[in-house]
């Protein structure tokens, strides 16, 4: 059954995620995700559709990375009660669920600490999909890319969230503002270890790993 992220018993005050549904519905059951990575939580959106879509009948492992500190794009938005949204949200979702085997690990600090702490041989290549979503800036998506890969199984999904957004006007952005130059870069020099899926839109681009 599809996820319903618009059920009054959430709290959630915008719905960014959801032009990724149809996407995300045909393609992540390719890669039967039972360990899930996600870089960037914010309110929860993304990690409660993660929840009642993989979360039935199965065990799944879901790790939120994110600082709750918000971005550059993030503006004055209050991030303490972001925080609380999320963890409210989370249960909500546990909940509707109903599964004890989905478990979700919120890691609170900034993701190349939080990447540092998981890489370790039992971990390297444990997650089935990796979500990029954090910070926009090109040099931090680069660090969660080339360290998120290492966690990522061969055969595993990479999604990069933004591909196309930039901080500035078409035109005038800056390329370090944006996460595509740090995409493009990793896409480049992982050529024999990543692929790009074809056939699927790119607001935000899917790579698949080949190789360890
Ligand atoms: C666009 S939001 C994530 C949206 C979420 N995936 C969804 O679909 O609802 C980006 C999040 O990344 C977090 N963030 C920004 N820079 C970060 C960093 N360097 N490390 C960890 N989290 C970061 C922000 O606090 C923010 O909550």
């Amino acid at each position: 059954m599809a996820a319903s992220l618009n059920d009054p018993g959430y709290d959630f005050t915008n719905d960014w995620f959801d032009q990724n549904i149809a996407v995300w519905d045909a393609l992540l059951p390719r890669f039967a995700p039972k360990r899930i990575l996600e870089i960037g939580s914010y309110e929860g959106r993304s990690a409660c559709y993660l929840i009642e879509t993989f979360g039935k009948g199965q065990a799944l492992e879901i790790h939120c990375v994110d600082t709750w500190e918000g971005g550059v794009e993030h503006g004055d938005i209050v991030m303490s009660d972001v925080e609380k949204r999320f963890d409210k949200n989370v249960q909500f979702a546990l909940t509707k669920v109903g599964n004890p085997d989905v478990v979700v690990k919120k890691h609170k600090k900034l993701s190349h600490l939080a990447l540092a702490e998981l890489i370790t041989v039992e971990r390297q290549g444990a997650f089935d999909v990796l979500y990029v979503d954090g910070s926009h800036q090109a040099h931090d998506v680069l660090s969660d890319a080339v360290m998120g890969f290492h966690l990522v199984r061969a055969g595993g999904l990479m999604i990069f969230d933004d591909y196309i957004w930039s901080m500035e006007e078409m035109g005038s952005q800056d390329l370090l503002n944006m996460p595509k130059s740090a995409i493009d870069a990793f896409v480049n020099v992982f050529t024999r270890k990543a692929i790009v899926v074809r056939n699927a839109p790119v607001y935000q681009l899917y790579v698949t790993k080949t190789a360890l």
